[in-house]
């Protein structure tokens, strides 16, 4: 890749980075998936800093297009209201995962109203935009033009129904959707029809041989530029940049009605973010944007977003008189256990649902020992996590400082021998640091995580062979047992500063213990010697089972919680195929009468559920709590699915489900049928 390849920190000049991490979607929570980016991101912002460069990273919510104003129509506020609360929710998440932007920002904000039309209007004037009629499906009933993503029909290859109007999940077919059988549109049920409108597009094909050129030019990892090849076979057609109104976004400046598709402004939302930088602490934005631009522009994105940025974004930049990026960086696709990632058992966790009962440190250690350069997927695999982290953080990296500071604490006041009785040693520890810079740099994390272990063993076998808990009960040795704890510390502090950009709390802990100023790449070399630290406090414990299980059950509660499975074009999981009347009539569905309902003590959205089913007692969790409380029910006749096979969650056992209706949250109410239902009739 097209970067500095002597990463010497001797013969390094300090550098101007910029990062960034693709904007996450307004229309969703973080979950693990987006974290495995934020966390790349954040290691090689910290190492880059650690290493005395200049390096800003920037990131923003990406809070335009239509999934973001349907769901706000839905959640009956405006798109502000919405984007909003989630840029809170998502800022929370990564200021607990210890992920440090420098800004974050959005791209529904002035900022980026200017680039965008100033990127526009500039493409424009040179002869890159182009216009013409399209036809494209309409809900005549909803007056709105349908994305793909909302209609749904059956498809024209082989009919299977209940597929979306951009390819079938069944026989794999792409195809556009005015070509599906019996559409419908999914935002009102409507039968769409076609409509014509004037579209803008940007002329992709004008950067063909610049494209080449920057493609050749080492920005991208080798899986990308033979994607890159292929797409240059395939012919770089023009993109439509317009959308209609109704639609969140900006409008186009000499165009009423016609808005800003989100793909075109959510990339210009990096020099917004930058921009808005810029103006807080006083940094001139061109001396990172110039075409002529010494400063290097990095973004880390995931790989089904790589036409956007390797083709689109360079293009635009190009046109538009800018810097193109330095790198575009993509990785792979997380995985839970080896298996996408699955609402039903539990391992769709959300970032707040990790928070609720992990600490972040384990998981950025985890993803840093299984990350690459490449664009392969990385498996969350939950026994491995526990194991890895327990054995090489608890075990061989804390485990210095804790088998060390105790002797240095009580027999010689906390103070460390005046010179290092192991140089060699020392040296030799320290002497790794340049390799270990190199494979950070290159985005080797995993690697780098197994050379810092290895070094962490020999630390231990250090300690191993010298024992001074044997060595301190002998007469006469305290200058022995000192001078080895010395050792031991120093090596720990080295291996500290080497898991900084992993690591950041337990490194300012290890600080504070060691009672020293921030450590640096640089102050590797300089041993502590003659030195007082503080008292040893535990600096991280192991990870539970108990705590992953939890976890696991949460993240299956969230899915109570919201219902049995959610459905719609605004869910994560795709809808449910039409069932047949032979599926319909398996489903014991009974009236029954909620005789009790109690907290369920440690879950935050359930309630405990005793309902008689006309002689038969069930009990059920249901996710209702912020909704109703228990005395609201107690004695109300409901609706529960009889047949649903137990469940066992962390509170006990749910034997069946109660039908409720609602997004969700405050907004969901349970089925209360007429009062002449008696408990235990079937609903028909
Ligand atoms: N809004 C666009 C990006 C615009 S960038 C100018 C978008 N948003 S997203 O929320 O869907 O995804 C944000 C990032 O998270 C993307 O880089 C995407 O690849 C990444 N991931 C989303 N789910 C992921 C996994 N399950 N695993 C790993 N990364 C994933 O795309
Ligand atoms: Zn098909």
């Amino acid at each position: 890749m097209a970067l500095p390849h002597n990463t010497s920190i001797m013969s390094e000049t300090k550098r101007k980075i910029l990062v960034t991490s693709a904007l996450p979607y307004a229309n969703g929570p973080i979950h693990l998936g987006h974290m495995v980016e934020h966390i790349q991101t954040d290691i090689w912002a910290r190492f880059q800093r650690l290493r005395g460069h200049d390096c800003i990273a920037v990131c923003a919510d990406d809070a335009h297009g239509t999934p973001i104003m349907l769901k706000a129509r839905e959640q009956d506020i405006t798109p502000e209201e919405l984007i909003g609360r989630m840029s809170d929710s998502h800022q929370a998440d990564f200021n607990d995962f210890l992920i440090n932007y420098d800004n974050y920002h959005s791209t529904h904000s002035e900022e980026n109203r200017h680039y965008s039309e100033l990127i526009y209007r500039r493409l424009n004037e040179a002869g890159h935009i182009s216009r013409r009629s399209i036809k494209q499906a309409y809900d005549p009933e909803a007056g709105m033009f349908l994305p793909d993503r909302f209609i749904k029909g059956d498809c024209p290859r082989c009919g299977t129904t209940d597929q979306y109007g951009d390819s079938c999940e069944n026989c794999g077919a792409t195809y556009s959707a005015t070509e599906l059988k019996n559409p419908v549109s999914a935002v009102s049920g409507a039968t769409p029809v076609t409509k014509e409108s004037e579209h803008y597009f940007f002329k992709l094909g004008d950067f063909e041989d610049m494209l080449h050129q920057w493609t050749r030019g080492d920005h991208t990892q080798p899986e990308i530029s033979n994607k890159l090849n292929e797409w240059f076979e395939a012919g770089l057609q023009d993109w439509d940049i317009s959308r209609d109104a109704p639609y969140f976004g900006f409008e186009i400046p000499d165009a009423p009605g016609k808005y800003f598709y989100v793909w075109l402004d959510a990339p210009i939302g990096y020099m917004a973010s930058f921009q808005n930088y810029c103006d807080k602490h006083n940094i001139n934005f061109d001396d990172y944007w110039t075409q002529d631009s010494a400063a290097e522009l990095h973004h880390f994105i995931g790989k089904d977003i790589a036409y956007f940025h390797t083709l689109f974004w360079p293009a635009m930049l190009q046109g538009a008189g800018f810097r193109t990026p330095t790198a575009v960086y993509c990785h792979g696709f997380l995985t839970v256990d080896g298996q996408k990632m699955s609402k039903s058992r539990g391992t769709f966790i959300m970032a707040r649902t990790y928070l609720d009962h992990l600490n972040p440190e384990y998981l950025r250690y985890y993803y840093a020992a299984k990350l690459g350069p490449g664009v392969d997927d990385i498996d969350l695999n939950l026994e491995d996590f526990m194991a890895r982290v327990n054995s090489d953080l608890v075990g061989k990296v804390v485990n210095i400082a804790s088998r060390c500071a105790g002797f240095i604490n009580k027999k010689h006041g906390g103070k460390l021998s005046g010179q290092l009785s192991e140089q060699a040693l020392y040296d030799n520890i320290a002497a790794a640091g340049e390799s270990i810079a190199a494979l950070y740099q290159q985005r080797e994390y995993s690697h780098a995580m197994r050379e810092i272990m290895a070094q962490a063993d020999r630390a231990n076998q250090y300690i191993d062979e010298h024992k001074p808990w044997v060595i301190a009960k002998e007469a006469g040795r305290e200058q022995d047992v000192q001078d080895i704890c010395s050792v031991g510390l120093n090596l720990f502090k080295v291996l500290i500063t080497y898991l900084k950009p992993v690591l950041p709390k337990l490194a300012e802990n290890a600080e504070t213990f060691l009672d020293i100023e921030p450590l640096t790449w640089q102050s590797i070399h300089s041993p502590l010697t003659s030195h007082t630290i503080n008292k040893f406090k535990p600096l991280m414990t192991r990870v539970e089972q108990e705590a992953i299980d939890a976890m696991i059950e949460d993240s299956k509660e969230n899915l109570a919680a919201t219902g049995a499975k959610s459905t719609g074009p605004l869910a994560d999981d795709p809808i449910s195929a039409e069932i047949n009347y032979d599926d319909f009539a398996k489903l014991d569905l009974r009236v029954v009468q909620i005789v009790k309902a109690q907290h369920v003590e440690g879950a935050d959205k359930l309630l405990r559920l005793t309902l008689d089913l006309g002689g038969e007692t069930r009990n059920v969790f249901a996710g209702i709590k912020a909704a109703y409380a228990p005395e609201d029910l107690e004695g109300r006749l409901t609706v529960m699915v009889a047949n649903l096979a137990p469940r066992k969650m962390r509170f006990g056992l749910s034997e069946g489900m109660v039908l409720a209706a609602g997004p969700g949250g405050k907004d969901i109410f349970i089925l209360n049928p007429d009062e002449g239902a008696k408990p235990g009739m079937r609903v028909k």
